[in-house]
């Protein structure tokens, strides 16, 4: 089968390499890829956003099936119209994608439904929720309501923090606001935990656990995430029952009570108290770096577990995993998350030497002349197997000071909860 990828991060990479082991996948498509893609796949630049154009190219070129990799399309019902088309599609509806796009749309789906998260309160005036923020005990969180890339969440200390965040959520910093969310803070610890589903049936898909912050020991500014690790340390058989009898199942079947099936990668962002699960939030697609950590993971044929998620046959796979630990750290470019430079050339990387266990995926990058060049804060990832995390970080950080990128910059302490030296 032709099948296409549509993004361009070190996600749509991990998902490309993995794809293209496949003996049934003849030829890949990368809409618009990376210089990690050209390698094994055909890259198209063009917008992906404009569904139109899309849809042309997927004629033209033969292409029998379409694997969403970031949120915006699939909010924006990128599902949706390639099915109208008769396109065969991996990832959620428009409906379904709300889970992501709308806050408030999964904070009410959560309070209807007895799902365990953070108590929450809607607002539409600044007036009233700067109300109340005096009543309120600190910290508590105020979110913007749409997709924010990741920013637009608030952790506030103290009333006059959280007077700011409400003034720039509803000035439109996160674009047009017409509400927020004010949150109870949870105090616990982080966990990435996944599902892939056919709209009928859903298999785990493995836990992960990000490094969002961009300093050693999870300090400064938020990113979008500088190394994962697989699988969290959080998870146990008890914990993944409630997870999903308290959480996942009763999402699943809320969306069925609407008329909607989800099919695609679901990702709880789940905050663990105690050995209890609270959801902070759901994404419609696999995470990143997350995915690039899970997929050198997984054992069975990532393609014929995609193409049963679209032909409703998911019940029919046996979903198999390495039991090898894996650390994936990222390589990014000097200043990110603030300014940095583009177009900077990387030089050896094509001659870097690494294991079966090792793999490298391209996120910001670029082939001009001949050379690769980096176009984004999130360059390249690079993931090591082991029998240990400890040895799994070691392997990454040896490849990474062998590349010896000088305009590049990784944090050198991923996965530093579970390792222990
Ligand atoms: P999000 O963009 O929704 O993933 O939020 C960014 C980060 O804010 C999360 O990864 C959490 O670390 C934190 N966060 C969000 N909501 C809460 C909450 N209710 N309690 C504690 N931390 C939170
Ligand atoms: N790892 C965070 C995300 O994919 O949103």
């Amino acid at each position: 089968m032709n099948i296409a990828i549509i993004g361009s991060g070190g996600r749509e990479h991990a998902l490309c390499f993995k794809l293209s082991e496949s003996q049934n996948v003849k030829k890949i498509f990368c809409i618009p890829g990376n210089a990690g893609t050209e390698k094994i796949a055909k890259n198209i630049n063009i917008n992906f956003n404009d569904f139109k154009e899309l849809k042309k190219v997927i004629l033209k070129n033969k292409i029998e099936m379409v694997i969403i990799g970031p949120e915006k399309p699939l909010v924006d019902g990128i599902v949706d119209y390639l099915e109208k088309n008769n396109i065969l599609v991996f990832g959620p509806n428009k409906i379904a994608s709300q889970l992501e796009g709308s806050k408030t749309f999964t904070k009410e789906l959560c309070k209807k439904n007895n799902i365990p998260s953070a108590k929450f309160e809607i607002f539409y005036k600044s007036l009233d929720a700067k109300k109340f923020l005096k009543k309120s005990k600190y910290p508590l969180v105020i979110k913007a309501d749409g997709l924010a890339s990741g920013k637009g969440v608030y952790i506030c200390e103290n009333e006059s923090s959280g007077q700011t965040a409400i003034d720039e959520i509803f000035n439109g910093k996160f674009g047009k606001a017409e509400k927020l969310l004010i949150e109870e803070f949870l105090q616990g610890e982080e966990m990435s935990f996944f599902i892939i589903s056919d709209g009928k049936t859903f298999k785990t898909f493995q836990t992960a656990q990000d490094h969002k912050r961009v300093g050693e020991g999870d300090t400064g500014k938020n990113t979008g995430g500088m190394g994962a690790y697989s699988p969290s340390r959080l998870i146990n058989s008890d914990l993944e029952k409630k997870i999903i009898n308290k959480i996942i199942q009763p999402t699943l079947k809320s969306l069925n009570n609407i008329g909607c099936s989800y099919k695609g990668f679901l990702y709880a962002g789940l905050m663990i108290v105690n050995n209890e699960p609270y959801l902070i939030e759901y994404n419609v697609r696999m995470g990143d770096p997350e995915c690039q950590t899970i997929i050198p993971r997984l054992k069975t044929d990532l393609f014929e577990i995609i193409l049963s998620c679209c032909n409703g046959s998911l019940k029919n796979i046996i979903l198999e995993w390495d039991s090898k630990f894996s650390v994936s750290i990222v390589l990014c470019s000097k200043g990110y998350p603030d300014k940095y430079q583009k177009n900077i050339k990387i030089d050896g990387l094509e001659n870097l030497i690494h294991s079966k266990d090792q793999f490298i995926f391209h996120a910001g990058t670029n082939r001009k002349n001949n050379e690769i060049v980096a176009t984004g804060g999130r360059v390249l990832n690079f993931t090591s197997l082991s029998e240990s995390f400890y040895s799994c970080q070691k392997e990454s950080l040896k490849l990474i000071n062998n590349l010896d990128w000088n305009n590049g910059f990784f944090r050198k302490d991923i996965g530093f909860k579970v390792i222990k030296k």
